[in-house]
């Protein structure tokens, strides 16, 4: 694959990807600096995720923001497909979830796509799958949402929530649609293939529980955004409001191309890692430099396509600060061990608070929980 060409869906992200191409492919639509002043106006802040261009790029949001501006509330929607243990890349979405539902004082439902991660993969049995949705739970309540206005939907669980509008919208895709969007082939099982209405319902859950037309507005990485075209295209049919998305870019992985994914472990972080496995991580992770100290002295490296940088940009550095390392690393004036050692005093820290929250999440499963 040539650096040009990129793919990008809900279960593959590969190549480098080329986000202003994206946006085209996807026909969604770049966050402006004047929607990003009328957050500000509204938040009191821009969070940091917004004004670096972590969140870049949105279908409606301006409507969203009209709406509430006339004082009526949306819905946050989000989810996870609990595959295996959550990374890093997984938190940035969610801790921009739940500052929008504290700044917006909003409801969130969050859901567990745990059918989804049975179909697609050979391997893991309904089992696994179970273990990890658990497992999963913990850190989407460690997260710190609002008890009272936060419901997780799990699906093999909750499925009567959501089949009666699954089944409305099934009846409303043709296969054809969802061979064009997701790339499904003959070979593909038909559980998956059937399954994209059961991540759509949720759009619509909100006006069912509220009783009146309700908006919704999903933040989540573009991968997901597949999913959202489909709905979108027939939601005022069904008589419901087309959800609204805020897109993030991915949180690289420490190998040398593509997201982090927890199907290449060793170059993810897990919350769950302790301060062991980080250091060996974070180690041998890939970065922009060069190869001897001298050249990297003489002609500075390259920060855009290291993970470090992004790493510490998105989680830990200050934008001054990552302003300066940039500039520095350029000019020569910085060595990987330094970058990779803040990124290493920055993590364990946070890992175990992350870590002590997801402790004291279990006694309070019950309070996230649909009846
Ligand atoms: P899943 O489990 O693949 O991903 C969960 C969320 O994390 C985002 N994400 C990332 N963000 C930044 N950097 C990365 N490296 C990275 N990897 C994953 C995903 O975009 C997602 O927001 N089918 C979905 C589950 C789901 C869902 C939803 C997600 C159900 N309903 C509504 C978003 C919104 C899935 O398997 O996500």
């Amino acid at each position: 694959m040539s650096s040009e060409e990129f793919t990008v869906t809900p279960w593959s992200v590969e190549g480098e990807i080329d986000y202003d191409k994206l946006m085209v492919k996807f026909g969604t639509e770049k966050i402006s600096p004047e929607l990003e002043a009328r957050i500000e106006k509204i938040t009191g802040e821009v969070h940091p995720m917004l004004k670096l261009g972590y969140f870049f790029s949105h279908r409606d949001l301006d409507k969203i923001i009209t709406e509430y501006e006339k004082g009526n509330k949306f819905y946050l929607y989000t989810g996870r497909g609990p595959s295996g243990k959550i990374h890093m890349g997984h938190l940035l979405p969610w801790i921009f979830t739940k500052y929008l539902q504290e700044k917006f004082d909003v409801k969130l439902i969050f859901q567990l796509t745990d059918d989804e991660k049975f179909l697609y993969s050979d391997q893991k049995s309904m089992e696994d799958v179970k273990k990890f949705t658990e497992e999963n739970i913990l850190d989407i309540i460690a997260i710190g949402f609002d008890p009272k206005k936060t419901k997780i939907l799990i699906d093999t669980k909750d499925i009567k929530r959501i089949y009666p509008i699954a089944l409305e919208i099934a009846k409303r895709i043709t296969f054809s649609t969802v061979k064009a969007v997701f790339g499904f082939e003959n070979s593909t099982n038909i559980g998956m293939i059937g399954f994209p209405p059961i991540q759509a319902a949720p759009c619509f859950l909100p006006s069912i529980i509220e009783g009146k037309p309700t908006q919704v507005l999903i933040p989540a990485a573009i991968d997901q955004d597949p999913y959202w075209r489909v709905t979108r295209d027939i939601a005022e049919k069904m008589g419901y409001p087309k959800p609204a998305q805020i897109h993030s870019k991915f949180l690289p992985g420490l190998g040398m191309q593509g997201k982090m994914s927890s199907s290449i472990p060793e170059t993810a972080i897990f919350t769950t890692d302790d301060d062991k496995t980080v250091d060996k991580k974070i180690n041998s992770t890939f970065t922009g430099g060069q190869p001897t100290v001298e050249l990297q002295k003489s002609l500075g490296a390259n920060f855009a396509i290291c993970p470090v940088f992004w790493y510490l940009r998105y989680f830990f550095d200050t934008e001054k600060k990552s302003d300066e390392r940039a500039r520095k690393c350029k000019s020569g004036g910085l060595l990987c061990g330094e970058c990779k050692g803040n990124l290493k005093d920055a993590t364990k820290p946070f890992l175990k608070e992350f870590q002590d929250r997801r402790e004291k999440a279990k006694d309070i499963v019950d309070k996230f929980m649909f009846e």
